[in-house]
Parts: C-alpha cells; structure tokens; sequence
C-alpha cells in the first residue's frame, strides 16, 4: 500500500504558518483583506467561494465579498476590478472562475492588478513565472509542489508526466516542475501514447477531468501519483481522475480525493494574500 499524502494535514500546517504571519503584520499595524468576486450562481463556484471566506476568517484576513447577478456585463465587472485596484486596503483580488459565458475571462483576469493577482493568472505573472522572476504562483501547481516537498519527495532529475494542459494547472504546474529540475512531458487529449507515456513517469500529475480514469496500467510500479481532480461518482462520492483502489498498492505514494491536492489550493491563496501585503509594505517604503 502507498503512502497517502495527507493535503489536509499539510494544507493545515500552511494555514497555520500564515496565521502566526497574519498575527505578526497585525502587530505591525497591517492588515490584509481579499476581494472575492462570483458572478452568478454556480453550485460549485458558491462552495469554494466560502471556503474561500471561511479560510480567510480563520487566518486572519478580511474578505471582501461581491455576490455579483449572472447578467452582470463585463463592463460592470472591469469597472469593480478597476475600483479594487485603487483601493489600497484591498490587497488581492481573485474572481472566482469560470465566469458567464458574455465575459471575457482573459480581459478580466488581466485588468487585475498584478500586485493583487493573488490567483497567478495574470499574464505578467504567467511571463514571470515562465522566464524564472518572482511572481504570484498559481495556487493548485505551487500546493503540489508543497505537497512533494513537504513529504520529502525529490523532484529533481525525476521523470515528471503532467496529463492536462490548462492555464490554472497543467501549464504553470510544468514550469514548476521545471524549477525543482524535474524532466518533464505534458500529455493531453491529443497525445497518442498515453498509456506508455504515463507509465514512464516518477512523478505522475493528472489533471485531465476524467473521473477514475486513470488505472494501473498508467502507472509505473514505485511512481508518486499526484491527483487534481475531483468528481462526483454514480454513488454521489467524489472521487478523482485516478482510481485510487487499483492503483494504491502499485505505487509509492499517492494523494487520495477528497484530502489530497483540493485543500491545498485555498492554503496556498492565503500564502499568496500574506505574500501581497508584505511585498507591498516593502514597495511603499513602510
Ligand atoms: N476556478 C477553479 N479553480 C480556480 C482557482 O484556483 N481560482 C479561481 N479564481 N477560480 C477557479
């Protein structure tokens, strides 16, 4: 049987981290607050969005909530973004994806600020991130790496195959990947040998939104499975894009869903809010 990597356990760890960092800028006189924006009503959206909230509460940040109607115009929604932006108790700003279909989700997403683009998508976040400067990292990709680092596993000259090759995962989780010095290939729905691919891989990171489809014939015996998604079965369990039963006694470690990889991407918002207030005390000089 794998080692289970426990997201809650580490996502915790983190959440506490940031808190006692919370604390300190309190007693400095900072305080930090983020904006959450959902536009319409979408089940799932709602619950990450409190989750979201009821994190921020805990850590000691404030949340700004904008509930914002389903009709909302992109105009609307650019203008509030351009008000947050000159806000200067508001320090970071994550809208809450994906948006209604009117909108254009690259435009709002970079009419961010990118000092507040706590979420890591903002295109000069993206390019930073590419060409190896500091930025904000995407929350899901840098909770992995938390994941691995914090479970003492090496990354580096590893053979990493990455399924999925979104802008929120598979992408910045490869340049990721690529600063621990891990070798790695990014499969997707086009890619031909996905089988003898996956089974290649030390590290296997899927993100395909799949439910359960990843058996053992994917992975190689030892390999560390890295699961992103998350899915409800025909039984109303939520399960990922790996069937964890096949392949747990095949490799060494492996995340499980619900606990693994979700919990992480909220403690690494809160990383990335702290991270927004303490670089901005620095910038203005206090
Ligand atoms: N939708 C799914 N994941 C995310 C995320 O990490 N951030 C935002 N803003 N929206 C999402």
């Amino acid at each position: 049987m794998a080692k289970i990597i426990d997201g809650k356990t580490i996502s915790m760890e983190i959440k506490e981290e940031v808190k006692e960092q919370m604390e300190k800028l309190r007693q400095e006189g900072k305080k930090a607050a983020l904006a959450v924006i959902q536009v319409g009503a979408d089940p799932a959206s709602s619950v990450y969005v409190n989750n979201k909230k009821k994190v921020c509460a805990y850590v000691g940040i404030e949340s700004l909530a904008y509930e914002l109607p389903e009709e909302t115009t992109e105009e609307e929604l650019l203008a509030l973004i351009g008000k947050l932006n000159g806000m200067e108790e508001c320090n970071g700003i994550l809208v809450q994806l994906p948006l209604p279909g009117h909108i254009n989700e690259d435009k709002v997403i970079d009419a961010i600020d990118p000092r507040k683009d706590v979420d890591g998508f903002h295109t000069k976040n993206v390019g930073a991130l590419c060409v190896g400067q500091r930025a904000f990292l995407p929350c899901t990709p840098a909770g992995i790496i938390q994941l691995l680092v914090r479970s003492g596993i090496e990354m580096e000259g590893k053979e990493c195959v990455i399924v999925g090759r979104s802008n929120i995962v598979g992408k910045p989780m490869a340049l990721l990947m690529l600063r621990e010095n891990a070798t790695v290939t990014i499969a997707h729905s086009r890619t031909k040998n996905l089988k003898e691919l996956c089974k290649r891989a030390d590290i296997l990171i899927v993100a395909m939104g799949k439910p359960k489809f990843i058996g053992r014939e994917y992975v190689k015996e030892g390999a560390v499975v890295i699961d992103v998604g998350i899915h409800r079965n025909e039984n109303n369990k939520l399960c990922g894009d790996v069937d964890f039963e096949d392949v747990k006694d095949l490799c060494s470690a492996i995340t499980p869903v619900p606990g693994g990889v979700g919990p992480m991407t909220i403690a690494m918002l809160m990383k990335n809010v702290h991270e927004a207030v303490s670089s901005a005390a620095t910038e203005n000089g206090r």
